[in-house]
């Protein structure tokens, strides 16, 4: 109840699931169905863990969404499954209404670690989607483009062990960049950063979607970070994950994270993450 009157007074929405099944788009660039997804793994002692239980959410085109909840509650096998790296047991994934099945340039992957190729240079290493795709004659042109958008222009010919953290991570977001994906999945992508980096990369990733639309669906553990960014924040569960509450931030951008509206906004989202998975029924059920 307690939590019910927080939400009524601040500047965000609460859903339920319920809900949220009912907000279906149309056909567009860039929108995720998720449906009655099930993931389960078996563990070397043989064990089978049911990571995902039911998962179900709507990401609309050009959405920035942040998924946040307990250690292991199965937020990067949630990506992976937005990827195609992994496939569910049972339910669909669909992007602008086609199965994802596998891996592609559509979708973009960012990590915590930046993964670049050590023994390639800045701009081979943003050049090399283009050259698996058959496509570096025509469009190499853009390597400088994306390496200017990411804040990396004089840059090129360093090789990754020469960058530091936040310009390796600057990097791995224009290998990803380059493929003109419709959907970028970043998993805790400045978890490695220092608080003042963390910062201006959160200035660099707002910019970058501002400017080209691209559906953002990011895993944090940082609540700040996601009332930050998000138009919309997942709360999931403990093991077996669903996704509990989804949070609508409707608080004008840019956001200064000491307003009174950010700070009650965390308040309660460290309240549900509290209470997430813990009851059956939980009381912030809207
Ligand atoms: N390939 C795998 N094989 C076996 N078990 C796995 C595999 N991938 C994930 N799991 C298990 O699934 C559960 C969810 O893992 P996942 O990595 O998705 O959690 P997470 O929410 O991303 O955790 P964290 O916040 O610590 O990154 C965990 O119990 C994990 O051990
Ligand atoms: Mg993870």
């Amino acid at each position: 109840m307690v939590v019910r009157d927080i939400a009524n007074k601040s500047a965000a929405k609460i859903a339920t699931m319920g809900e949220l099944s009912s907000q279906s788009g149309s056909a567009v660039q860039g929108e995720i169905l998720i449906r009655d997804v099930k993931k389960t793994f078996v563990q070397p002692s043989g064990e089978t863990i049911t990571a995902l239980s039911r998962v179900n959410t709507t990401i609309r085109p050009g959405e920035f969404v942040t998924l946040i909840g307990p250690s292991g509650c199965g937020k990067s096998t949630l990506l992976r499954l937005i990827a195609g790296l992994l496939q569910p047991d049972e339910g669909t994934l669909t992007l602008d209404e086609s199965p994802i099945q596998a891996p592609h340039f559509e979708r973009g992957l960012v990590f915590q670690d930046p993964t670049l190729f050590p023994w390639l240079t800045v701009e081979d290493n943003v050049a090399f989607g283009l050259k698996a795709r058959g496509i570096y004659k025509k469009k190499k042109g853009e390597v400088q483009t994306f390496l200017g958008l990411v804040g990396l222009g004089g840059f090129g010919k360093s090789y990754p062990h020469q960058l530091s953290g936040g310009m390796a991570q600057r990097a791995s977001l224009a290998r990803a960049l380059i493929n003109h994906p419709k959907v970028l999945l970043l998993d805790e992508p400045f978890g490695a950063l220092d608080a003042f980096t963390r910062m201006n990369m959160q200035e660099e990733l707002l910019r970058i979607w501002k400017e080209r639309g691209t559906t953002m669906v990011m895993v944090t553990h940082d609540v700040d970070e996601a009332i930050y960014l998000s138009d919309r924040i997942l709360v999931m569960t403990t093991r077996p994950a669903k996704i509990e509450t989804s949070i609508t931030v409707e608080l004008a951008r840019p956001r200064a994270r000491g307003n009174p509206e950010f700070l009650q906004l965390r308040s309660r989202i460290l309240e549900i993450l509290d209470f997430a998975g813990k009851v059956e029924e939980p009381a912030y059920y809207l």
